[in-house]
């Protein structure tokens, strides 16, 4: 996995935990004592989706709890760090419909088996008041997209309704809608 995902997990750490529970964490995923992350680097897969479940671990919560945290942090960061991105799509469908491109132009720089691998994880199709998403990895984080649609959607005044059409937050292939509302309208 690209160096972003868990460079952004420990920025959160490091914001929302002690030292020695980061510490505790890490080790818990399988990185050494003190491990940093580059944000250029490609990590392994397992062991960053281990990042969460060990941080739930030690902060005495949910895997769903940390990713939607995550998330909110994730969205405020990447806000700043590339902007350019939410400037091209002020409203949560628009972005939504991009997400896979971003991913994809963020892959560039890898392998290109490992950039084959980014692009097939989404394929975006538009609805009318959202989108029809087709998730497909063996991270199974769908769970983790549903909290950045749904961090997306807050931080435009907007509200996301996410439907599994197929599939569940545990399956590596599932089908998920978002639709959009605007907050005032719930
Ligand atoms: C500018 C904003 C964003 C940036 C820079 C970004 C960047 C990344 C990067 C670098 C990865 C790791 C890709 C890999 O190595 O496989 C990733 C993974 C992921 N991103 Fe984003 N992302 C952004 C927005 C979003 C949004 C808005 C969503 C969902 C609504 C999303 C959903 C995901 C998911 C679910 C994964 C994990 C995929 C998997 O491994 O199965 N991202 N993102």
């Amino acid at each position: 996995m690209l160096g972003i995902i868990p460079h952004t997990i420990d920025q959160y750490l490091k914001q929302e935990v002690a030292l020695d529970t980061r510490q505790a964490i890490l080790v818990r995923a399988g990185f050494p004592y003190g491990h940093t992350f580059r944000i250029d680097a490609e990590y392994d897969d397992k062991a960053c989706c281990a990042l969460v479940g060990a941080a739930a671990v030690e902060m005495g919560t949910t895997t769903e709890s940390v990713f939607d945290s995550i998330a909110e942090f994730f969205i405020e960061w990447a806000e700043q760090n590339f902007s350019g991105f939410f400037q091209a799509a002020p409203d949560t469908r628009g972005f939504l419909l991009m997400q896979p491109d971003i991913h994809n132009s963020l892959a560039c720089g890898l392998r290109s088996s490992a950039q084959r691998k980014v692009a097939d994880k989404f394929r975006v199709v538009a609805l009318p008041d959202g989108v029809r998403l087709q998730y497909r990895s063996s991270n199974r984080l769908s769970y983790f997209y549903c909290a950045l649609a749904r961090s997306l959607a807050t931080r435009r005044g907007e509200i996301a309704e996410i439907i599994f059409v197929d599939g569940d937050h545990d399956s590596v292939a599932s089908v998920i809608e978002v639709r959009l509302k605007p907050a005032q309208a719930v």
